[in-house]
């Protein structure tokens, strides 16, 4: 009955908005529009903070009712383990981020997201200490590769470390929420027990779920629970805590040399393994030396370090450039390259060809380059 009735909720409202497209200007209608409600607009996704808890020591979970703009709510519902960037004018000025969704798939059209508050991080403390219930943030479009199958089987492995629990916790709500149809093993590392997000809901799945354990590890504390171990990540205690590794079907996410650890512990020995991280890997190759980029529209050049990304150094050089996750995962800071080489900056490998897409978040100069900005 609410399938029939859904599309036919959206259509008259299509319908008239196009008939007055015409007479529209849209910053007109989203000025007068956003006085009587906050996330009226004609075609910016917003969304509203409609709640606020505590998710750890140094990090909140915000739950967000998006406006109907937002691609989630239309037409690409977001998916457990995306990523969204989110948008907030701090002194006057819009800083935009990319933060996991910590739940996606509610029944409400809400969506969750866990910001932990970063040393210097403008927008994490902003969102920490300062966003409030009835704010309005800006919305990106979900992105991101690392989420469940659509039919989900044999057993799995979630590996996660600090923030990179966030996407893993999303995914493992989406299971619980579906009875917890395979067997899954979640391992999370935190330095303290106080930097632990989702404790207790965790545990309650646990319990709800004979199909379920979570092993909370601590790398600067002693273990006090039964669910709890301490060390930092490797083979012993893997093995420690799975039995089965070479049936396991695994997803690892936190910090980049955890991420790094992790592969090369597990990688060759599980049935898969993917991975994402939110810093980057430690450098395979540290590249020195200044190049000379010029910027083919503005007809600048500037002379930039080699072992840098170019969007760090050409944002010390003053250019104010979109950027999001700054991990290479969401395209906001591609330009296009017309000539010279530059490495990727996790793998190592240099690419030499004319692009129109280059991630200036994950690559360097190694060459005199022309970039289309
Ligand atoms: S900022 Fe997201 S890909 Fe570069």
């Amino acid at each position: 009955m609410n399938a029939a009735l859904h599309p036919a909720s959206h259509r008259p409202r299509s319908r008239l908005r196009r008939l007055i497209a015409p007479l529209v200007v849209p910053q007109v209608f989203d000025f007068w529009a956003s006085r009587l409600h906050p996330t009226w607009s004609w075609e910016r996704p917003l969304a509203r903070i409609v709640g606020r808890s505590e998710a750890s020591a140094d990090a909140v979970t915000l739950l967000l009712a998006p406006n109907r703009n937002w691609a989630g709510r239309r037409h690409e519902p977001a998916r457990a383990g995306q990523h969204l960037m989110i948008g907030a004018r701090i002194d006057g000025a819009l800083v935009s981020r990319s933060y996991s969704l910590s739940e996606a798939g509610r029944a409400d059209g809400r969506i969750a997201i866990t910001v932990k508050a970063i040393e210097g991080g403008k927008l994490s403390r902003h969102l920490h200490r300062d966003a409030r219930v009835g704010d309005v943030l800006e919305l990106g479009p979900a992105f991101g590769e690392m989420t469940l199958p659509a039919r989900v089987d044999g057993r799995w492995l979630f590996v996660a470390a600090g923030s990179g629990i966030t996407p893993l916790m999303a995914m493992t709500r989406q299971l619980a929420a579906q009875g917890m149809p395979v067997p899954l093993t979640l391992l999370y590392w935190a330095r303290r027990r106080e930097e632990l997000c989702f404790v207790e809901e965790l545990r309650a799945i646990a319990a709800a779920h004979p199909n379920f354990r979570v092993r909370f590890l601590l790398t600067r504390q002693e273990p006090r629970a039964a669910d709890e171990d301490a060390g930092r990540i490797d083979a012993s205690l893997l093995d420690a805590h799975i039995d089965d590794l070479a049936a396991r079907q695994v997803y690892a996410c936190g910090p980049g040399g955890f991420v790094a650890n992790a592969r090369g512990l597990i990688e060759a020995r599980a049935q898969a393994f993917a991975a994402e991280a939110f810093t980057p890997p430690p450098r395979a190759v540290e590249d020195t030396g200044t190049v000379a980029v010029t910027l083919a529209r503005s007809g600048r050049t500037l002379e930039l370090a080699r072992g840098e990304s170019l969007l760090t150094a050409l944002e010390a050089q003053g250019l104010k450039l979109n950027s999001g996750c700054r991990m290479g995962l969401c395209n906001t800071c591609s330009c296009g390259k017309s000539s010279g080489a530059t490495r990727h900056l996790h793998t190592g490998d240099v690419h030499a060809e004319p692009v129109s897409s280059l991630r200036l978040c994950v690559n360097s100069a190694t060459s005199d380059l022309v970039l289309d900005l």
